[in-house]
Order: C-alpha cells, then sequence, then structure tokens
C-alpha cells in the first residue's frame, strides 16, 4: 500500500501562477505540488522561466496572480475576512527564510572568510550567538568537504569550492525546502562533480530540493520528478525515468536532444 504518500501535504504548492515582464508573459498557469523529501528537477531551455519561477518561490519576484503556499503558509499575504492583506517586509523576509536559494553566481562575499560568509546569516538575522552559530558552520562546512578552508577567502577558494560554501550558507539558514538554479552552470566541467555529490548527500539526507540544471544524469539519479518547463508553462512532468527516457511531447524530445548533443 503506497497510500501514506498520497495524505501528505505539499510543502510547496505552486497554484496558477501568471506573471508579465511588460507584454511578455513569463509565466502562464503554473502549478506545481512538492512534497516533504521530494526533489524536482526543472528543465526547459533558457528563457522559459525557470528562473522566474524560483525567484516567486522565495519572493524575489512576485507573481500577477496565482498563489504560492511554502511551508502552510500563504507567500506575501494574509486572508483575513475573505479578503487579502499584503504582508509587511519584514513578514516576507521571515517566510524568505523558510527556503535557501543556491544562485549560478555563488554570490558570496569577497572580503570575509568562507567561515564568516555563513555564520553571517545566523548571527545577523537568527540572532544566533556567535561562538555556537561558529561551531554550527565548521560542521556544515565539514559536512560540504571544506573543513580545512574556513579562514579562505572566496578568491582563495576554487569555483566548486565556493559553491559548496553557499550550499552551506543556504544550510545555516535551517530552511525547509532549498532552490538550486543551475548551480553548476558557472564551473569548470572538472568541478561540477563535487557540487552535484554534495547536493547528492543532501537529497538523501531528505531535504526537499528543487533544482534548476542541465545536468540530466544528475536529474535520472536523484530526482524524484522531472518537470520540463517551455514558453513559460509546465509542459510535462514524471518520473525522473519517464520524462528523460520517454518524453511524450516532441518539444521535450527537442529539448533532451539538443542537451545530450
Ligand atoms: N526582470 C526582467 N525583466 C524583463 N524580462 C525578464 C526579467 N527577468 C527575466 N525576463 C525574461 O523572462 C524570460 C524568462 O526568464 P527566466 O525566468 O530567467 O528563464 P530561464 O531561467 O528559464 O532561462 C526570459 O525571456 C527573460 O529575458
Ligand atoms: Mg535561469
Amino acid at each position: 500500500m503506497t497510500g501514506a504518500a498520497d495524505h501528505r501535504n505539499p510543502i510547496v504548492s505552486i497554484v496558477a501562477l501568471e506573471k508579465h515582464f511588460g507584454a511578455f508573459r513569463v509565466l502562464h498557469h503554473v502549478s506545481l505540488d512538492v512534497f516533504p523529501g521530494e526533489v524536482v528537477c526543472l528543465i526547459g531551455a533558457s528563457g522559459s522561466g525557470k528562473t522566474t519561477l524560483l525567484r516567486c518561490i522565495n519572493q524575489l519576484a512576485q507573481q500577477d496572480s496565482g498563489a504560492i503556499w511554502v511551508d502552510g503558509e500563504l507567500n506575501g499575504f494574509t486572508i483575513a475576512n475573505g479578503r487579502l492583506h499584503r504582508r509587511s517586509e519584514r513578514e516576507i523576509a521571515r517566510q524568505r527564510l523558510a527556503t535557501g536559494m543556491v544562485f549560478q553566481r555563488f554570490n558570496l562575499f569577497p572580503h570575509l572568510t568562507a567561515l564568516e560568509n555563513i555564520v553571517e546569516g545566523p548571527v545577523e538575522v537568527l540572532r544566533r550567538p556567535r561562538a555556537a552559530a561558529a561551531e554550527e558552520v565548521q560542521a556544515l562546512l565539514a559536512r560540504v568537504g571544506l573543513a580545512d578552508k574556513a579562514g579562505h577567502y572566496p578568491a582563495q577558494l576554487s569555483g566548486g569550492q565556493q559553491q559548496r560554501v553557499a550550499i552551506a550558507r543556504a544550510l545555516a539558514m535551517h530552511p525547509r525546502v532549498m532552490l538550486f538554479d543551475e548551480p553548476t552552470s558557472a564551473l569548470d566541467p572538472e568541478l561540477v562533480g563535487e557540487v552535484l555529490a554534495v547536493m547528492k548527500e543532501l537529497a538523501a539526507s531528505g531535504m526537499t530540493m528543487i533544482v534548476v540544471t542541465h545536468e540530466l544524469g544528475f536529474a535520472r539519479e536523484v530526482a524524484d520528478r522531472v518537470v520540463f518547463m517551455d514558453h513559460g508553462r509546465i509542459l510535462e512532468q514524471g518520473p525522473a525515468e519517464e520524462v528523460l527516457l520517454r518524453p511524450r511531447e516532441a518539444r521535450t524530445q527537442a529539448f533532451l536532444s539538443a542537451v545530450l548533443g
């Protein structure tokens, strides 16, 4: 009986999302549920709306219509007397902590060491005592294979190491869901594996993850579900094997052929 899974509540629920930039429709009727512990890989051509969708989930961008629930809360709004009320910036900042974002460019502070980059959030935002936070950060650095790099500055680290620091920095805020936007696209090919290995470990630990990636091998091995986006819509989705090996849609087939060369 696999019924247990069917009764879980989604941890991210996206309903009928629409977003435009001027006259350009970047997201069209996007609906997607992601369940606790699930790894969902988002694939699709450049410009199909993948980044914008992630940015809406963690409220770096705001949709024109539709709704997103994260961990049981409606993003950006409260509902009272049947009406939507915009949340304060402070409330939105609090909500944003539920999702940890890892970008294509690592966005580390160049003047801070690896440890300082990671410890900043827990101390300044979560108001954790610095000594306790630093201890936890050391453990996180060990988890991403960088125990000996705590005192290094970003310029002294490879791209793969910097990206692993960025992952540790997001994890230090104890997010419920991790969002990855092409985390290996800016890396030299020989550094991709070390970052994917950390992401694999994270997935195995039960973290809920939404991953935009062109790494189809990773998607096939790690993703529970693959979602193909095309011109702002979800064109098809399903188990990784199904979408990647037996895509139903011609556009998915064309995209996969292009990526595989
Ligand atoms: N801030 C913005 N203003 C105007 N157009 C944008 C903006 N952000 C993204 N776009 C456009 O929206 C489309 C989708 O972008 P994006 O979400 O980045 O797609 P993807 O991540 O799949 O490449 C692209 O055509 C892009 O040029
Ligand atoms: Mg993008």
